[in-house]
């Protein structure tokens, strides 16, 4: 058990990667927070879980979300919630360019500055920013998401070397391409990226493995890193 008696807060834990993270969380003793936008989870919730329907972009619901009961202490935070878009840049519908900002850019942020005080007075923890390959390469289109998991990568390395003091690890999960309900609802998009995988799809049970190991002490020296866990692409 990697995480016992740690408390978890996972942002966009109705399904997909979230609540293949919430659930290794919990096996590994955790008591996990799966807080997201849907009113409830695809799923029932396993043990040492609790449900928040959520919105990231909500400072007070991070307020109400972070003094709950069960954050009497707050050991790991997995921002994990994210929105695609579509559009190229000369397409670009501004009210889709600022909820894609607001919930895979703003939202992490939010998250990080409202459980950064109790890590601090409790003497550390790990925040991992789920980013994207697409952080890191770039692929047609898309502009509104590539600029906010670019940003969320530089996020997570400010925040890693600005509360290094205070024992806080801050750390990037890089997807490549997994099955979840978001890609399940793309089957074309997805296909093109899979035929760009050396290892193919991902499964979120996978890239759940590499949240557990970035949460334990097993990575008490890592901080402001990208764990790559895109099956190769973006190798070449
Ligand atoms: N699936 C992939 O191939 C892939 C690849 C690279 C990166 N990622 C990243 O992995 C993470 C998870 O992706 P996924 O494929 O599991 O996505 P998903 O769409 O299956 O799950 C995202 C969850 O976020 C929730 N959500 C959306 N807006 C929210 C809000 N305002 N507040 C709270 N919750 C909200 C949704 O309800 C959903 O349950 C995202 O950050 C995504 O960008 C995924």
């Amino acid at each position: 058990m990697k995480l016992k008696e740690k408390v978890a807060i996972v942002t966009g834990a109705a399904g997909g990667i979230g609540r293949a993270i919430a659930d290794a969380f919990s096996h590994e003793g955790a008591q996990v927070i799966l807080a997201d936008l849907r009113s409830e989870p695809y799923a029932p919730l396993i043990a040492r879980q609790v449900y928040e329907q959520f919105d990231v972009t909500q400072a007070l619901a991070w307020n109400s979300l972070t003094s709950c009961d069960m954050c009497e202490r707050i050991d790991i935070l997995v921002n994990n919630a994210a929105v695609t878009c579509h559009q190229a840049l000369d397409e670009v519908v501004l009210d889709d360019w600022e909820r894609v900002i607001g919930i895979n850019q703003t939202g992490p942020m939010l998250g990080m500055r409202a459980v950064i005080p109790k890590m601090r007075l409790q003497g550390g923890g790990s925040i991992i920013n789920v980013t994207s390959s697409w952080a890191h390469v770039a692929a047609p289109g898309v502009a509104a998401y590539h600029a906010s998991k670019g940003a969320l990568r530089m996020m997570t390395r400010n925040a890693a070397i600005t509360y290094a003091k205070d024992r806080i690890r801050v750390n990037a999960i890089v997807p490549g391409i997994v099955r979840t309900p978001l890609t399940d609802t793309q089957p074309e998009v997805t296909a093109s990226i899979v035929a760009l995988t050396p290892f193919g799809l991902a499964e979120p049970e996978e890239i759940a493995a590499g949240a557990v190991f970035l949460a334990s002490d097993d990575a008490r020296v890592i901080t402001g890193s990208d764990l790559v866990m895109d099956g190769g692409y973006t190798v070449a």
